[in-house]
């Protein structure tokens, strides 16, 4: 597997992608799906983000962005957002992009990483996250409206970095 920096060329690739985890309605809180053009500017976000696709024989079967989680005396602070296709999920796409994020965000002087919105429900995100040194610091009762289980709880998971 191969992960580097996206390019605007890579966004009818990787559209489909990111509209699958939308549509599903489980793990982001956009509704309805912005369009492709919308999506596009939210997720290929000019630096100081930095966008990252992982890709698997030429493939892209993953993507990923990180950035300031605020602005001014918040911007020492990353977050990050993560999507991997469904064709590609439970192989070990999420935990690449992952180690990737939080070793580019050391690099670029991040001092820690803070998931404002992690869905409780996501069992496996959670989980994933937890065995990447992250910790739910806090969590935020029936915050995510989820699709088929109502309302359900967003934790806020941070690492120092
Ligand atoms: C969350 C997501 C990015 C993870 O990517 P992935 O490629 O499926 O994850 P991986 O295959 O790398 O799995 C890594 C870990 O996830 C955990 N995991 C995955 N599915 C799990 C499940 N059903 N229950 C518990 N843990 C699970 C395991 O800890 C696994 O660890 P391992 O490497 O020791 O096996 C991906 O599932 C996804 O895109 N989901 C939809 C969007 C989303 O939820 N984004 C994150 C929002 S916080």
């Amino acid at each position: 597997m191969q992960i580097r920096a996206a390019s605007a060329a890579d966004w009818p690739a990787l559209w489909p992608i990111v509209k699958a985890a939308v549509d599903a309605g489980e793990t982001y809180v956009w509704r309805p799906t912005p369009s492709s053009e919308e999506m596009r500017a939210l997720w290929l976000a000019p630096a100081p983000w930095h966008i990252c696709v992982a890709e698997l024989d030429g493939e892209i079967v993953g993507t990923a962005k990180v950035g300031p989680n605020r602005p001014g005396r918040g911007a020492h602070v990353a977050t990050a957002s993560f999507i991997v296709s469904p064709d590609h999920q439970g192989r070990g796409v999420g935990r690449a992009l992952g180690e990737y994020i939080v070793r580019w965000a050391m690099d670029a002087g991040y001092r820690g990483m803070q998931f404002n919105a992690v869905v409780a429900t996501n069992t496996g995100a959670v989980a994933l996250w937890q065995s990447l040194g992250f910790d739910v610091i806090g969590t935020v009762p029936k915050a995510f409206d989820h699709p088929t289980q109502g309302l359900v709880d967003l934790h806020v998971m941070y690492r120092t970095l």
